[in-house]
């Protein structure tokens, strides 16, 4: 085990956790944002940069502080080492900078993306970012593909966090797609435009952190603080069968997997629970799923609907 110290908090943690693990057990505002490290994708993490916390003192044996801000989704603890999150305003400056950096090229299409209520970025740019640019140049763009017939591809949303690269890798039987070319150019690509066709491949949509990758069962069909997102289940003989559904009276306007408060997927569903399973006849309504009130999906007080519908 090891003690650690985040922002004054202390806390006991086996040894192997990360920093970004300890802020998490302790919870609060002092937990790093992450926007491509995720809990269940072996070798997720590292590329953001957006988890950046100041090591003020690297353990009880070695005290000396880490020169550098370090990635707390990279960094283990060490026994007595002292961490500094939103308590020390370089890591917040550092933050801005890297939200100022992932908006480069990112469009704010907010008001008509399909993600606008649950994306991390938009979660990110309103409490770290800028009011405006500094860019001057021209934005990398490129036209919308459809990958298959679910799968919708904003390539100009993507901030190549590689999260759905590892999902295809990790939770799928044959890889079609990944990030093809380098630095300005790099892009999620199918390569020669293949339809992304397996039982899981529905999950890039739940990873993805932006609207890069989205439903085209659901694309502009409603705000997602419309809807009544409720805990679902169906006995599935490829998946857990444990879904949400969300709702409006009681339609099911789409199907996604249940996530934690850190907006990582708990258990991942097939394609069939979440694409053609849109009659609620066909699941069993446990009721209204819990929604941080902090969520704008809150806003709607959805609960006292949803009990009509259940
Ligand atoms: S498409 Fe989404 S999940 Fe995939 S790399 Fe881009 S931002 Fe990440
Ligand atoms: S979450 Fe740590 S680098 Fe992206």
């Amino acid at each position: 085990m090891a003690k650690v110290k985040i922002d004054g908090f202390e806390i006991e943690v086996a040894d192997g956790t990360t920093v970004l693990q300890a802020a998490r057990q302790i919870g609060g505002d002092l937990v790093p944002p992450a926007m491509c490290y995720y809990t269940s994708l072996k070798g997720s993490g590292g590329k953001c940069r957006t988890c950046l916390v100041k090591v003020t003192k690297g353990s009880e044996k070695d005290p000396r502080p880490m020169p550098k801000l370090v990635a707390s989704c990279q960094t283990m603890v060490m026994d007595g080492m002292e961490v500094a999150s939103i308590s020390d305003p370089q890591v917040t400056n550092a933050r801005a900078g890297v939200v100022e950096f992932l908006l480069l090229n990112h469009p704010l299409d907010c008001p008509i993306c399909d993600q606008a209520g649950e994306c991390k970025l938009q979660d990110l740019a309103f409490e770290h970012g800028s009011e405006e640019t500094r860019y001057e140049f021209e934005r990398r763009t490129f036209e919308p593909i459809d990958i298959g017939p679910y799968i919708k591809l904003h390539m100009t949303r993507c901030i190549l966090c590689y999260r759905c690269v590892y999902v295809a890798n990790q939770l799928t039987p044959e890889r079609v797609h990944g990030i093809i070319n380098r630095g300005d150019h790099a892009e999620i690509s199918t390569y020669i435009e293949r339809a992304i066709t397996n039982d899981f491949s529905g999950n890039v949509i739940d990873v993805c952190p932006v609207g890069a990758l989205t439903d085209r069962t659901f694309r502009f069909k409603s705000r997602v603080w419309f809807l009544n997102p409720m805990d679902v289940h169906r006995s599935c003989d490829k998946c857990c069968g444990k879904a949400v559904a969300w709702m409006y009276g009681d339609e099911i306007y789409r199907v996604t997997a249940r996530k934690d408060q850190y907006d990582e997927v708990q258990e991942y569903i097939c394609n069939t629970c979440r694409f053609d399973k849109k009659d609620v006849r066909e699941w069993t309504v446990e009721g209204p799923r819990a929604i941080s009130r902090h969520s704008v999906i809150s806003q709607g007080h959805y609960a006292e609907q949803a009990e009509t519908v259940v």
